[in-house]
């Protein structure tokens, strides 16, 4: 049976399209219509790549420095991710055309793995920051960049394949 415009089997219903709020999907949480959550993912996503970095540059350097710079991204990234996740759990709760959707749910479960794995990395360093990195720390970071990977790259289809905390064309 050939499926519709929207890749849908032909005659099937989707109840939660049938939702009069399924559209209402614009952003609520946000500065001057600009949304806070699409604002703020950008630092917790570039300290996890730092982070990695920095481990990789301390594996090959074995400069104490590198080891250091790994506690405060790991740190950074962990704490502004919270940011990050309570703009876009505001943005989950609040709007009711995006608490609808699976896939915004979705994301929420991708974010937290994310979220946890930053702060046991983050914990992980705080005794003896230099001795960690090798091999347990490095470990960490590299799931940590996969999850934050997996996560953004999710989260940018929301926005652009089902264009949530977009403003309706006009
Ligand atoms: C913890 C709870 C989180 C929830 C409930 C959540 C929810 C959302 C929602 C609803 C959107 C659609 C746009 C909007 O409405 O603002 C979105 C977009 C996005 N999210 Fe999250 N998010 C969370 C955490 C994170 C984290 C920790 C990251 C990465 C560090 C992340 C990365 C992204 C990215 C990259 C976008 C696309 C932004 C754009 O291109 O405009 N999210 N998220």
């Amino acid at each position: 049976m050939p499926n519709t415009q929207d890749g849908e089997p032909r005659g099937f219903i989707d109840p939660i399209k049938q939702l009069p709020e399924f559209y209402d999907t614009e952003s609520r949480v946000a500065v001057l219509g600009h949304p806070i959550h699409a604002m703020s993912v950008a630092f917790p996503i570039a300290l996890t790549f730092t982070l990695l970095g920095a481990d990789l540059l301390y594996w090959w350097t074995g400069d104490a420095f590198w080891a250091r710079a790994g506690v405060w991204s790991a740190g950074g990234g962990f704490l502004l991710g919270l940011v990050a996740g309570l703009s876009g759990t505001a943005e989950l709760l609040l709007v009711a055309g995006i608490r609808a959707r699976t896939a915004a749910w979705s994301h929420f479960i991708l974010a937290v793995l994310l979220l946890a794995l930053l702060g046991v990395n983050w914990g992980y360093r705080l005794s003896d920051y230099e001795a960690v990195v090798l091999p347990y720390g490095l470990l960490l970071s590299i799931f940590c960049v996969i999850m934050v990977s997996v996560t953004g790259w999710h989260g940018g289809k929301l926005v652009f394949d089902y264009r949530l905390g977009a403003k309706k064309g006009s």
